[in-house]
């Protein structure tokens, strides 16, 4: 079993022998090579296996498992998705992870993450988590930045490592995703990332590259996307130099589902498993190629042998992977999953001490929104776990305050159908149906009442003539105001929807869809023509699309409870319906809820806004008429609880934005840069032995922003965000004093700083001190400042604490990218230590000689 916890034993040498100093020092250790025997097992494995055998070997099977080899009492190893809980094989605990679990600022929280995700693996007899998710946020908008962490490097780098070696700890393997560049869901198969070199090493890498050499993660997976005009499964700059040659990554480098492309070039440039199964990595493809020299067999063997190594390591041929002696659900799973949550939930606005509410001085609470109830415990798509016992914001809030105080709830907004069904178009609404892919030819009519085709209208049996559909309508405005068009269609499909020839609503191709919603103004008696054009991927139409006054939408219920209520807690965001993989989300926040804001700003002047998602969003219509906002992210399954302890002050939020807070989206570094450059597609033949040829078209996003990712970019620009990275509020003050730091060191050796953080408040709380560095005497262009220590405290009341964190010379240095490596230019730094990437209250110059 020794093997099992080889990552944790690293850590504890490291800690004891060489120190932390050493410890955040040695981003590239050397892999503790397997035992003899280890090494004698799997040769023996590999050398019993025919070619074809070895080649079967290189796919999964059943979606979720490795491939069984009877003939080696080989069995098959099963799999789960983890970004929120070990979520594929039923209902489970649903923690708070991706962008919560960086909002805690905690590495001893992610350790305990990491562990309790292990243990409930084993408890259903999992062998690899598909999960940490480490993908950098670089725009508010990409659908999986909840799964991820935060828009940091060093954050991510810092809070992946212990929390990949509590899963390992526990004879689990953590697989490390998307491996890499993959910050966008729209056309993620068919999107080529264009980012120098220095970019990718300072911004996109590093957050892997701390998975691999310090928490030595047994599993990587590819990302869909292409890198610099290569498929990431097939990439010898991401696969060869990089990961297995200069980490030395010794496990098993495997695909995303469905993310290879060419089983040769993925063979020869390092893709280990082809997942979920081999589709290209296949006899047909492979057996030929070996045997005509194309590939080498010793390739194969390589890879056997890591998956044999890794497997006998954790000995998954050894031992049953299910453990009897853990839980599949306990007390103790919760208690981790409302840590989490507690720990994650950041407090933005808190006008006039509203905050903490006072149970007693309240008798009426209101409660709206969508995300009020139901509980919304994380996005869409492959994380969404089923939770055992989510607690909503209502339950948390009901459980909390008791019988004395009443609680009052209701969503007030419609349901998205009840929109489509309920839009009183101006007679009936046209549709042409065109038997073309652009709306030409002559098109079949009809009409119908409204627009609500999102669920059931199909053409019927698929049908190999491309069509496009128009529907027109009119819309007469009943009164004056602001009206909103909602639509919703399906994934693959595409739409645009104008009003009076403006379009006012676009959605471009991608695998999954979120409703898009936009805001108009009508004078009385206005007559507005909508015209949406649709393109179907497949044979069928699925639109929804509805134009109602915003005002009529608000349920009189809410109102009246807000104006009869002490207090109004408006719980709006997203949910896994309009946040998820393999689309984007809107920065918008979804139809209705910025109204259902205004109205309750309206009727109480103590609105509570909680929000529930994967980062910054506009808030531009309602932040000024609110008191108070707390971000809740995607808290897990006791997402409820931890909003009602903080709400009324029984913990002390702590979190802290890891990611930049825009006020639009179009303010955002990466806005520019995110979509592929218009008319400059280019065409991927994918034609393998086996397959239909397929022809992919491939949109190339230039990260044209550089390292100008999310603070360094506001910092740099000296401009500010609505709230910047590292921005929390706490029921206290902190103050930070002190700062001792040499003031002059050789380049290249450890340098500790010093500092005092002391509780100036009345009561207990938890600050993440920060310690940010620039380089002012580069030679090259650096971010004004960048994060490269942190350390959460819990003080008492008038409670001071030093603290010491010790920057190595990674935390000097930048990517040459004449000379390929990480250098210093020696000269003055400056150092900067405070609570946020804006308020740095601590300031001293550094030389480095
Ligand atoms: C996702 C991966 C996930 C896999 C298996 C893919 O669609 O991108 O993150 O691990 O499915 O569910």
């Amino acid at each position: 079993m020794k093997n099992l916890f080889r990552a944790q034993t690293i850590s504890l040498c490291l800690l004891l022998v060489c120190g932390l100093a050493a410890l955040q020092a040695a981003y590239a250790q050397a892999p503790v090579p397997d035992s003899p025997a280890i090494e004698a097992k799997a040769r023996a494995m590999l050398a019993k296996l025919t070619l074809e055998q070895k080649i079967e070997l290189l796919g999964g099977v059943d979606d979720m498992y490795t491939r069984p080899m009877p003939s080696i009492s080989l069995p098959r190893f099963k799999m789960s998705d983890a970004s929120v809980g070990v979520r594929t094989w039923g209902p489970t605990t649903a923690y708070a992870g991706g962008v919560a679990l960086a909002a805690t600022w905690d590495p001893d929280f992610a350790r305990s993450l990491g562990e309790s995700l292990g243990r409930d693996a084993r408890a259903r007899d999992v062998n690899f988590l598909l999960g940490p998710g480490v993908n950098i946020a670089r725009s508010p908008v990409a659908g999986r930045n909840f799964e991820y962490l935060s828009e940091d490097p060093f954050l991510n780098a810092t809070m992946v490592v212990p929390y990949i070696e509590g899963v390992q700890s526990q004879g689990v393997i953590a697989t490390v995703k998307h491996y890499a560049a993959n910050n966008q869901e729209f056309s993620r198969h068919d999107t080529d990332s264009v980012a120098d070199e220095r970019t990718l090493r300072e911004i996109y890498l590093p957050s892997f590259e701390a998975a691999v050499t310090k928490a030595h993660v047994d599993a990587v997976m590819n990302s869909y996307n292409l890198l610099n005009g290569v498929h990431a499964t097939q990439n010898p700059f991401l696969n060869l130099q990089v990961l297995k040659g200069e980490w030395k990554f010794q496990g098993i480098l495997m695909s995303d589902w469905d993310a290879t492309y060419d089983g040769v070039a993925a063979a020869n440039n390092g893709l280990d498993l082809e997942m979920p199964g081999p589709r290209f990595m296949n006899t047909k493809s492979l057996l030929p190629a070996v045997q005509s020299g194309e590939i080498k067999e010793s390739t194969i063997d390589d890879k056997l042998m890591r998956i044999f190594r890794t497997e006998l390591r954790y000995g998954f041929l050894d031992r049953p992977q299910f453990d009897p002696t853990v839980s599949t659900y306990s007390v103790a799973d919760r208690a981790v999953a409302l840590r989490g949550a507690l720990e994650s939930l950041t407090l933005l606005k808190n006008e006039g001490h509203l905050l903490p509410l006072d149970p007693s001085r309240i008798k009426t609470i209101a409660i709206v929104g969508p995300d009020a109830w139901p509980a919304v415990p994380g996005g869409g798509g492959s994380s969404n776990a089923t939770a055992f016992q989510p607690v909503s914001i209502v339950a948390g809030i009901a459980d909390l305050v008791g019988p004395k105080v009443h609680v009052l709830y209701t969503r007030g907004l419609p349901e998205m159908m009840d929109v489509f069904y309920g839009s009183r178009w101006n007679g009936p609404v046209q549709v042409e149906v065109f038997p073309s892919k652009d709306f030409t030819g002559t098109p079949q009519t009809s009409t119908q009442q409204n627009i609500s085709d999102y669920q059931n209208v199909w053409w019927g049996a698929p049908d190999k003539t491309p069509r496009t559909v128009r529907y027109t309508a009119s819309f007469k405005a009943p009164k004056a105001g602001k009206y909103l068009l909602l639509a919703a269609a399906s994934g693959g499909d595409r739409y645009t929807v104008s009003v009076d020839g403006k379009q006012l609503l676009e959605q471009i191709q991608a695998e999954g869809q979120v409703p898009e919603s936009a805001a108009l103004d009508l004078a009385e008696g206005q007559t507005a023509t909508v015209v949406a054009d649709y393109r179907p991927a497949f044979s069928g139409v699925r639109l929804g699309l509805g134009l109602m006054n915003e005002a009529d939408m608000i349920s009189p219920e809410a109102r009246k409870y807000a104006s009869a209520a002490d207090v109004v807690i408006a719980a709006v965001g997203f949910n896994d319906a309009t946040e998820g993989e393999g689309a984007d989300r809107t920065f918008t926040l979804p139809f209705g809820q910025d109204a259902l804001i205004e109205a309750m700003a309206a009727e109480n002047p103590h609105v509570v806004v909680t929000f529930t998602g994967g980062g910054g969003f506009n808030t531009s219509r309602w932040i000024a008429k609110v008191p108070a906002l707390l971000h809740t992210y995607y808290p897990g399954q006791e997402g409820g609880t931890a909003v009602a302890q903080v709400l009324f002050g029984k913990h002390n939020p702590e979190g802290k934005l890891p990611v930049t807070f825009d006020r639009a989206w179009e303010d955002n570094p990466s806005y520019a840069w995110y979509y592929p450059e218009k008319g400059g597609d280019t065409t991927l033949e994918v034609d393998e032995p086996g397959h239909t040829p397929l022809s992919l078209t491939i949109g190339h996003v230039k990260y044209g922003d550089k390292l100008m990712v999310g603070y360094r970019y506001w910092t740099t620009t000296g401009k500010h965000p609505l709230f910047p990275f590292g921005f929390g509020l706490s029921y206290t003050t902190f103050s930070f004093a002190n700062l001792n730091i040499p003031p002059s060191v050789t380049s290249g050796s450890t340098v500790p700083v010093g500092f005092d953080v002391t509780n100036t408040g009345k009561v207990a709380g938890a600050e993440v001190a920060q310690l940010y560095v620039s380089d002012a005497s580069a030679k090259v262009d650096r971010p004004e400042r960048e994060l490269k220590g942190f350390q959460k405290v819990s003080l008492n009341p008038g409670e001071t604490r030093h603290i010491t964190l010790n920057l190595d010379a990674r935390a000097f240095s930048y990517w040459d990218e004449s000379a390929h490596k990480w250098t210093i230019d020696p000269g003055r730094f400056e150092i900067r230590v405070g609570d946020s990437s804006e308020n740095t209250p601590l300031a001293a110059g550094l030389n480095l000689q």
